[in-house]
């Protein structure tokens, strides 16, 4: 059942593709308009919503960080994200106008579960997004938007974050659609992007063996620590919560604009340190910022491994080591981000002598609180 695989986790990355592609089929028609009609909250209701508030755990909190950037910049609702576990505990503000979304791919995760009958005992409306049919989390939420990825059995989420994203970019235009936000060349190229990301995953993972050698040559350590930026933040966290819970290291993600208010002070000799490095298009302050960041490691000695966009020149002469994605927009960059922090946990963890897909202390589903 694994395909041929070693690991279920390995057979879940290279289904990517595929996952990315069924959890978009049928939800944006021939002239770019969201066809959500299954979400069932009447379109009224949604432009009533005066905030939108997301929770999660573990991964699936991850694909909430990135889509509060997705949500504000395209629709202007303000959006909070909140690990479900802290969420009821600090008698959050909720009312009827407050749209909930909880992320979850079991469906079974007692802490997103908790929020979401917290919120809803509040007025607030809650749309699942989760990739289990008739689960817990869908059945008590007044909608739902399944992500398509499939059965993911390896306990680190893989296939079923990226499937996350794309129903949170579909959520997000979606709610812009019904309020009649307006839609500008950005959203359109963002909609046209979107329906071609599945190839551009496929031809990340037809360059994934450096990033395997690479791994392997940093089995012996015991940090490795990740940088990113706007949306490359959460995947930076996400690449790290993939290396603790594979490899069992040491994996830390800061925002990079927080490098000198203190992480900066762990830089040492040949610590690997992984940027992820947003495209030189668009929003280009913050790719320079970045790359001045990687300079600033650099010359404290760290072993640089940076993932930007293909063509990038810039960040080359400060990269030890380079992996090219395609290019994206910004907002969907972490689609393709991702999938070498994947691969590079899962070799990780291989070279190490790790059970990869059942890893020490973890269960698929945390149905306690
Ligand atoms: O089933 P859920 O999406 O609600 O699970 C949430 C987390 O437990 C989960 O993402 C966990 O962090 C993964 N093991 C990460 O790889």
């Amino acid at each position: 059942e694994k395909g041929g695989y070693d690991y279920f986790m390995l057979k879940e990355i290279a289904e990517q593709p595929k996952a990315v592609a069924d959890t978009l089929l049928g939800r944006i028609d021939a002239s770019g308009s969201l066809t959500l009609d299954e979400v069932r909250i009447p379109p009224n209701v949604l432009r009533e919503v005066d905030k939108v508030v997301i929770v999660a755990c573990g991964t699936a909190f991850h694909a909430g960080l990135i889509a509060k950037y997705a949500i504000e910049h395209w629709t202007r609702i303000p959006c909070e994200v909140e690990l479900a576990s802290e969420f009821r505990y600090r008698d959050p503000i909720l009312d009827p106008q407050t749209l909930v979304i909880a992320i979850s791919q079991s469906g079974e995760t007692m802490d997103t579960l908790m929020a979401l009958r917290h919120a809803r005992e509040q007025g607030s409306k809650v749309l699942a997004i989760c990739n289990t049919n008739g689960s817990t989390i869908p059945r008590e939420s007044d909608a739902v938007l399944y992500t398509h990825a499939g059965p993911e059995v390896a306990v680190a989420s893989t296939k079923a974050f990226l499937t996350q994203l794309v129903a949170c970019y579909l959520v997000a235009l979606y709610l812009g659609q019904v309020r009649g936000t307006k839609w500008g060349d950005e959203i359109r190229d963002v909609i046209r992007e979107l329906s071609k990301i599945a190839g551009e995953v496929e031809r990340v993972l037809e360059t994934m063996e450096p990033v395997r050698e690479l791994a392997r040559g940093l089995a012996h350590k015991d940090t490795v620590l990740f940088l990113g930026r706007h949306v490359g933040y959460p995947v930076a966290l996400e690449g790290a919560l993939k290396l603790k819970e594979l490899a069992y290291m040491h994996a830390e993600g800061f925002a990079a604009g927080e490098l000198k208010h203190g992480p900066i002070a762990l830089i040492e000799e040949d610590l690997p340190v992984v940027v992820v490095v947003p495209s030189p298009r668009g929003r280009s302050v913050l790719h320079d910022k970045i790359v001045s960041n990687i300079q600033e490691i650099r010359a404290r000695g760290a072993r640089t491994i940076v993932i930007a966009e293909e063509g990038d020149e810039a960040v080359v002469p400060y990269a030890d080591h380079l992996i090219s994605v395609p290019a994206t927009p910004t907002l969907l960059q972490p689609l393709v981000a991702t999938v070498p922090l994947q691969v590079f946990a899962c070799e990780l963890a291989t070279a190490r002598g790790n059970e990869v897909d059942q890893p020490r202390n973890l269960a698929k589903s945390v149905t306690v609180e």
